[in-house]
Formats: C-alpha cells, sequence, structure tokens
C-alpha cells in the first residue's frame, strides 16, 4: 500500500484548480439509468469512487466510456441486462446505493445490497426505503438485499423525512421524476450536490423545483431524455484546501471556487482569522494576521458546516491559539483522525460526539494512519504544517476523493510525496 510522505516547508503560495463534485458525480453517473438515450458529463474528477460507480452501471450492462482523461463520462443504459446491484461493489462504496431509486422508476424493480456498515458508521438505509414505499414501492430485506418492486409503476406523493439524508433525497428524487403524478419531498436535503443533479434532471426534461431548500416538488414525466451536464465544482476539496494556507500561512488562490459553495466554512475561518475573498478565477485565501484563534464547530445538513470538513478543520484548530470544541451530529463515528492527530501533538479530549481541541505551537511529524477519505487528508493537512516529516499510510482512502493531491499542493511549495507501496 502506498504512502504519502509530508514534510512541514513554511508557508504556501501560489494557485490550485478545484475538480467536479466526487458527491454530485456519484448521484450523476446512476441517473443515467432514467433514460435510454445517452447522458454525458464534463468536468468530471478522476477518483477511484468514480471507477467503482463505472464498475457498477457497467455490470448493470450500461455502457460507460471515460473520455479525455477521465474528465468526460460518456453513458448509455439502453440496454440494460441486471437490475441487481452486487454486494461485492455496493460494500466498496455506499453510493452505490444510489441505483436502487433510478432502477425502480425505469424497470419497476430492483435489487440492491445492503452497504454495510464503514469506518464512519451504521450507514443505514430507512430513510430511502421510507421514501420510496411512500411512492408505492413493496421493498423487503432479504439475505442482505434490498429487493424493491413497484409493478404498477410508482406514484407520486407527498412525503417528509426524518432527517434530511442526502443520499434518500437523491434516491426520491431521482425516483419521482417517472412517477406518476406529483410527489412533494419534505425536509429535504439542501446541498448543492442535489441542486446540481436537479439542474441535470431537468435538462433531461425532468419537472422539478425547489431544489436547494427543504421542500422538492416534482412532476412525473413519463420518459427523460439524454443529456451533457457539467458536474459542480466540488466543495469539499475546495474546503480542504483552502485549509492549506490557514494552517501553513502564505496565500493561496482555489482556481474555481465560489464563496455559495462554502458560505458557512468560509465564515468559520474568517471567526478564526483567516480571510476569504472571492477572485475573477476563484476564492484566495489567508492567514489575516499569524496564528489563527480557536473556534467551535457543529456539523449540520447543508448550509450548516460540513461534515466532511469537520476532519480538516480539527487539524487547523490543533494548531490554533485557544481551545474548540468539535461537535460531530452527523455521523456516529467520525473522528478517528483525532488519536492520528494525537501521535503529532495535539491536545485533544473525545468524549461521544464531541472532541475539546486545545490548540498546541507545532504539531511534531510522525508516522500516521489514514482511517477513512476525510481523516486521510486531515493528516496530510497537519503534516504540512508539523515540524519534521509525517508518513501517512494507507493512501487508498485518498484517492477515493482527492485528484493528483501530491501535484496540487507541490504547485503551492508543498514538500510532499508519494511513496509506492511494497
Ligand atoms: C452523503 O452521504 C455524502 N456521500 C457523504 O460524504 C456526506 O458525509 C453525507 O452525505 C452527509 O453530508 C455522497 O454524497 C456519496 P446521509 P449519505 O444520508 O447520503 C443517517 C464523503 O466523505 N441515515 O445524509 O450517505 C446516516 O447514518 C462522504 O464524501 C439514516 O439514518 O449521507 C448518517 O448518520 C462521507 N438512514 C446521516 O443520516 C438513512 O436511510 C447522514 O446520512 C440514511 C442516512
Amino acid at each position: 500500500m502506498d504512502s504519502i510522505l509530508v514534510t512541514g516547508n513554511g508557508p504556501l503560495n501560489g494557485q490550485i484548480p478545484i475538480a467536479g463534485a466526487k458527491n454530485a458525480c456519484l448521484t450523476l453517473m446512476p441517473a443515467t439509468l432514467l433514460s435510454e438515450e445517452p447522458l454525458t458529463l464534463t468536468n468530471a474528477p478522476r477518483l477511484s469512487d468514480i471507477k467503482t460507480m463505472t464498475a457498477l452501471l457497467q455490470s448493470l450492462g450500461a455502457e460507460v466510456s471515460s473520455l479525455q482523461d477521465g474528465q468526460v463520462i460518456a453513458m448509455s443504459s439502453h440496454d440494460l441486462t441486471s437490475q441487481t446491484a452486487d454486494y461485492e461493489i455496493v460494500r466498496k462504496m455506499r453510493a452505490s446505493n444510489l441505483v436502487l431509486g433510478p432502477l425502480l422508476a425505469r424497470f419497476g424493480e430492483a435489487v440492491v445490497s445492503l452497504p454495510g456498515g464503514c469506518a464512519i458508521g451504521a450507514r443505514p438505509m430507512d430513510l430511502h426505503v421510507d421514501g420510496l414505499e411512500a411512492l408505492g414501492a413493496e421493498i423487503e430485506l432479504k439475505d442482505g438485499y434490498l429487493h424493491a418492486k413497484a409493478p404498477g409503476g410508482l406514484k407520486g406523493a407527498v412525503h417528509e423525512m426524518r432527517f434530511a439524508s442526502v443520499g434518500a433525497t437523491e434516491n426520491i428524487v431521482m425516483a419521482a421524476t417517472l412517477a406518476k403524478g406529483t410527489t412533494v419531498l419534505m425536509n429535504a436535503a439542501r446541498e448543492p450536490e442535489i441542486v446540481d443533479l436537479v439542474e441535470c434532471l431537468r435538462k433531461m426534461g425532468a419537472q422539478i423545483s425547489g431544489e436547494g431548500t427543504s421542500t422538492i416538488e416534482i412532476q412525473g414525466v413519463d420518459r427523460l431524455h439524454g443529456a451533457t451536464h457539467q458536474v459542480v465544482t466540488d466543495r469539499i476539496e475546495l474546503g480542504t484546501y483552502m485549509l492549506a494556507p490557514a494552517i501553513c500561512g502564505g496565500e493561496v488562490e482555489l482556481l474555481g471556487g465560489r464563496m455559495s459553495l462554502v458560505e458557512s466554512f468560509a465564515a468559520k475561518l474568517d471567526a478564526a482569522g483567516v480571510s476569504v475573498t472571492e477572485t475573477e478565477n476563484g476564492l484566495k485565501v489567508a492567514r489575516k494576521n499569524g496564528r489563527v484563534t480557536s473556534v467551535d464547530v457543529v456539523t449540520e445538513p447543508f448550509p450548516g458546516f460540513p461534515t466532511d470538513l469537520q476532519a480538516q478543520m480539527m487539524a487547523l484548530m490543533c494548531t490554533a491559539e485557544g481551545t474548540a470544541v468539535l461537535e460531530e451530529r452527523i455521523f456516529e463515528n467520525r473522528f478517528m483522525h483525532a488519536p492520528e492527530l494525537v501521535r503529532m501533538g495535539a491536545n485533544i479530549e473525545v468524549h461521544g460526539g464531541t472532541a475539546t481541541v486545545t490548540g498546541v505551537e507545532r504539531l511534531k511529524g510522525a508516522p500516521v494512519m489514514a482511517t477513512d477519505l476525510r481523516a486521510s487528508v486531515s493528516l496530510i493537512l497537519a503534516g504540512l504544517a508539523a515540524e519534521g516529516e509525517t508518513t501517512v499510510s494507507r493512501v487508498y482512502h485518498l484517492d477515493r476523493g482527492y485528484e493528483h493531491v501530491v501535484r496540487k499542493l507541490e504547485g503551492v511549495g508543498a514538500k510532499i510525496e508519494r511513496i509506492k507501496g511494497q
């Protein structure tokens, strides 16, 4: 297994290009299942999760081609051969469950493995099931698979979700595009990736309104046609790299960044003493004056502070002046980066869903282990600011969500290299 060697090397300066959003692409790709006509995505990120979704769609019989070095994904699901998403693929990536709604809507049948737990939590699918059953689906759990049927087709309904689940919103909205009648989904998730999905579905002929708010209304149509859609910028990659000049000093411009994607995150950085300004090419980030100060964080559904930036923000707070309390309200086990940061000299106390971080002047480089996607990049950020060398192992986690990390950070002056595993 490869590892990444980072050496603290002072302030960072320059530009980092931000790629298309992994979490938008992972819901846009299954949307191809809703139509017999081709769907093409541009500005797609080059990530292992995208390869996993490609393999899943191909296992269903869809044609998926990766063009222009992976930045364009051309898909067609005219001739599907299966409606079963196999455990072997789903267990690797929970987002595989996003084929459930489209398969059910188009074919009236889907068999999707439950994803099983992952490092950050149990990750059940009850909200997906509740919503699809509200549309008339009959779903039963057998041998670890959800067996879903809608023999007479799905019917529009009014449904309120217990929690604003991102994936459940995506599955229900995709299914409702081909249901008979009108669906009103309440307490819907408001993430930009959902707005991006709806914009793509609308290009395919779907009748949808309210995306980005808590209530989304969908008028079912008989069929959807093909489209070409540009994947929205990745706000989590954007936020991650905004933290690089924050933790190291210097000034970095994030190309393609937009303030509207990271409003609450940028506000937190501002409160911690980091300025974020819009430029014509993206966002420019720099410390306002020397060491950052501790700020408290609570993770919430969009537009609140993103859970996917909690680990990275913790790295910054490890070097801040004061004490910060980080409360993780979305996932039940998303502090596994904390013990690794403590190995680097951080002062962190975790009690249940709350981590109390007392800043230290400087972290010390050490060998650490990535435990999940966002934890891996949190350790790299810490290593950029630490004294000496940090080796982050198990970087296959990183490859799921960050393309060309070494190249992007080297480009702003970081001392970082990938060490091939034996
Ligand atoms: C999406 O996961 C993202 N993944 C996650 O990003 C992100 O952390 C999460 O949304 C929250 O923003 C993709 O978009 C591919 P949820 P998702 O359904 O849809 C519970 C990353 O690092 N829940 O909003 O799975 C669940 O257990 C990944 O890129 C139920 O209880 O998130 C969790 O505690 C990690 N029942 C909470 O809701 C359900 O049926 C949030 O889950 C569904 C979810």
